[in-house]
């Protein structure tokens, strides 16, 4: 790959030719139709080759980006006027013969009205192909990309940080709500292929070299997103993949992002992160990611876990190394070094820091939940801050989404369970009993929470209500059942 940026001329030629062909999400699908573009998502290409024959300037695309077939080299002329000695230049193309094949993948990608092309290293492991991958890979738009876009709150900011831009993903997401918007990599290429993917799209891009927060010493932004190299892995593995492993022992990379993220922060400002910890015997993982948030506020929900065999194989996997001769041998040298950590897990997951005052609440949530979770992890936080110590004067309405399951025995006159569950956010379900089920009922912002309180204390008999409610009233609220 050349180290030449991609000129104002070509960016203009490469649109142009684009969206004559409509290579775009919509006008892929269109071309391929639900078949092949289903298995185009599994890796396969078949069916997709088969349904590109015609030689159009779309089908070119489609078979030289997306399909990795090479094409004559009079088609790519016709598909790209005036472009294709730069893009050999730059090393986006490279000739074999009379053909001409893609040596970078660029591809249409996507969101509502947004639309933009990505260039990253082509997709590894197409048609089956077991292909160990360059250390350098820069990857493309993978499924992770995608859950840190959706848990990534929609404020606006005026300045914003992508750590470990990768192909700029994330930046393209946050390009239009930024004022200025920083990212950065350690990975020459990724560096590269991000500031193309910026010119492509002609976003403004402040694109920097370095580890972790060293390219903004003394900087503070109002929100960080980072989907960092966060695989645990022997610092001594050969061939180490720069996308998702660190020269840092353990999940050291998580921890120095965390810990370091308020001094980087505005006051207020928020750092998201996607990552793995280590879930150490002996240790409540909940209690080692508190120990790095310290006095700010965090959410970290873990929604996976992995015993260290199943995070093994699912990483040596996504290497291209099932199968081959090494496959054994790196199986077994990576299980004895997360023993000797004493590793009895790996926990994946979400971690959101807020810089303000307030303190940790780790959890494990492993069911499905709404996409995008951003607005509501936004909306979560601020309903915890803005609590007030007492809840009595607050006029509560119960959320929309909210439904009421009662099971028990046919006939019998009181429900033996009953849970509310949201239909939004984390999809949260609580059980609670009588007095709690008829507290929420009560609660349509007429009555305040002291008056209902009152209300039912009376119509029960009890004294009790006030001390024994106002807690699991304050969760419900910050779990967005009830609203004030
Ligand atoms: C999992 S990829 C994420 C790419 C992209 N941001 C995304 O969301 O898909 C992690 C990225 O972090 C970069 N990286 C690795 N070590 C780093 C470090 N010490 N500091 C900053 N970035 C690093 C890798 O080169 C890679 O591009």
């Amino acid at each position: 790959m050349d180290e030449e940026e991609l000129s104002a001329g070509l960016v203009d030629r490469l649109r142009g030719a684009f969206e004559v062909a409509a290579y775009t999400v919509d006008g892929v699908a269109e071309r391929l139709g639900p078949q092949a573009n289903g298995a185009l998502a599994r890796n396969e290409t078949t069916l997709a080759f088969q349904r590109t024959a015609a030689g159009d300037s779309l089908d070119t695309m489609i078979r030289l980006f997306l399909l990795q077939r090479a094409a004559p080299k009079e088609l790519v002329e016709k598909a790209f006027p005036g472009c294709l000695a730069e893009l050999l230049a730059l090393g986006i193309l490279k000739e074999a013969g009379h053909l001409v094949a893609a040596a970078i993948d660029v591809r249409p990608y996507a969101e509502d009205d947004r639309h933009w092309w990505v260039i990253a290293d082509l997709t590894p492991g197409l048609d089956g192909r077991r292909e160990p991958m360059r250390s350098d890979y820069v990857l493309g738009i993978a499924p992770a990309s995608l859950s840190l876009v959706k848990l990534t709150v929609p404020i606006k900011a005026g300045k914003a940080l992508d750590v470990g831009t990768g192909c700029g993903i994330q930046a393209l997401h946050l390009a239009d709500r930024v004022g200025h918007l920083v990212a950065t990599d350690i990975n020459p290429r990724a560096l590269q292929l991000t500031r193309w993917t910026a010119a492509l799209n002609r976003i403004d891009l402040d694109v920097r070299d370095g580890s972790l927060y060293e390219p903004v010493a003394g900087e503070q932004f109002d929100l960080i997103v980072s989907n960092p190299p966060y695989v645990i892995a022997p610092p001594s593995a050969e061939a180490r993949l720069t996308y998702r492993e660190t020269g840092f022992a353990g999940d050291a990379v998580v921890e120095q992002l965390v810990r370091q993220a308020p001094q980087h922060l505005t006051e207020g400002g928020w750092c998201q992160l996607l990552a793995n910890w280590t879930c150490v015997r002996g240790q409540d993982w909940r209690e080692r990611i508190a120990s790095w948030t310290g006095d700010r506020s965090s959410w970290a929900v873990q929604r996976e876990q992995l015993d260290p065999a199943e995070y093994v194989e699912l990483w040596l996997r996504d290497a291209g190394l099932h199968g081959r001769p090494e496959y054994t041998s790196r199986y077994d040298a990576w299980l004895r070094w997360l023993d000797k950590q004493q590793v009895e897990a790996i926990g994946m997951g979400w971690i959101n820091l807020r810089n303000t005052a307030g303190s940790t609440h780790a959890e494990e949530w492993p069911y499905e939940i709404e996409q995008p979770i951003g607005p509501y992890v936004l909306d979560r936080l601020e309903r915890i801050q803005g609590l007030p110590a007492d809840l009595t004067g607050l006029y509560l309405t119960t959320a929309e989404d909210v439904i009421q399951e009662t099971t028990g025995q046919p006939g019998a006159e009181d429900p033996a369970t009953i849970v509310l569950r949201r239909q939004r956010g984390m999809r949260r379900a609580e059980q609670v009993d009588t007095v709690l089920a008829g507290f929420v009922g009560a609660c349509d912002g007429d009555l305040s929470v002291g008056q209902i309180l009152d209300a039912l204390a009376s119509l029960l008999e009890r004294d009790d209500l006030h001390a024994n409610y106002l807690p699991k009233i304050a969760d419900l609220i910050t779990e967005g059942f009830l609203t004030y």
